[in-house]
Order: structure tokens, then sequence, then C-alpha cells
């Protein structure tokens, strides 16, 4: 099998016990999946993308995180912010912009 370059993680809030309720969920994160994807798919970066529990930041999403680089994203919640995201990681850095991580 051979591993994709880049793991995209989008929060969605998943809990242990019962559905997710969430910061991340309740401001649409999944939507965002299909666009991330495809975006990624165009631009030719070669991604996994998946949604992930609660990742202790809720009060800055919806969050998403591109490992195995470690950038910690907040406030992912229009196609323009994940394009300006993707723009950065076509170029190998972070979108200060919207880190929420050192
Ligand atoms: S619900 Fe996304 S970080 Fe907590």
């Amino acid at each position: 099998m051979k591993k994709p370059q880049y793991l995209i993680l989008v929060c969605n809030s998943y809990r242990v016990a019962g559905d997710a309720q969430g910061a991340c969920n309740k401001k649409g994160a999944t939507t965002m999946l299909q666009y991330i994807a495809e975006e990624a798919s165009d631009r030719g970066l070669d991604v996994a993308v998946t949604t992930t529990a609660c990742l202790n930041v809720c009060s800055q999403g919806p969050v998403m995180v591109i490992q195995p680089n470690n950038y910690w994203y907040g406030g992912v919640s229009s196609e323009e912010v994940i394009d300006e995201i993707l723009d950065a990681l076509e170029e190998g850095e972070c979108c200060e912009k919207y880190s929420i991580a050192d």
C-alpha cells in the first residue's frame, strides 16, 4: 500500500458516548470534507481526508489538522479558508493566518 503524503483531519466533535455535539460539528465542519478532498486532488496534492473526535480546541473550531506537518488550523469555515490553507500547503508552508498552534 502506498501511503498518502498528507493526512488531513477534520474535527467532527465525536464523543466517547453519545452524539457528536461539539463546536466543530455544529459549525458544519463535515460539510467541508468533499470540498477539501476535491480541491486537494485538483491541485495534485496526495492527501487522505478523514474526521476525528474532539481535539480539545473547540472554541477555535471548525478545526483541521494536517499531518505529518502537524499544522493545526482553526476557523476553517469556508471554501475560501480551505483554499488559502491548501495554497500554503502546496508551497510546503503553514498558513499562519489560521494557525492555532505553535
Ligand atoms: S469539537 Fe472540534 S475541537 Fe472540540
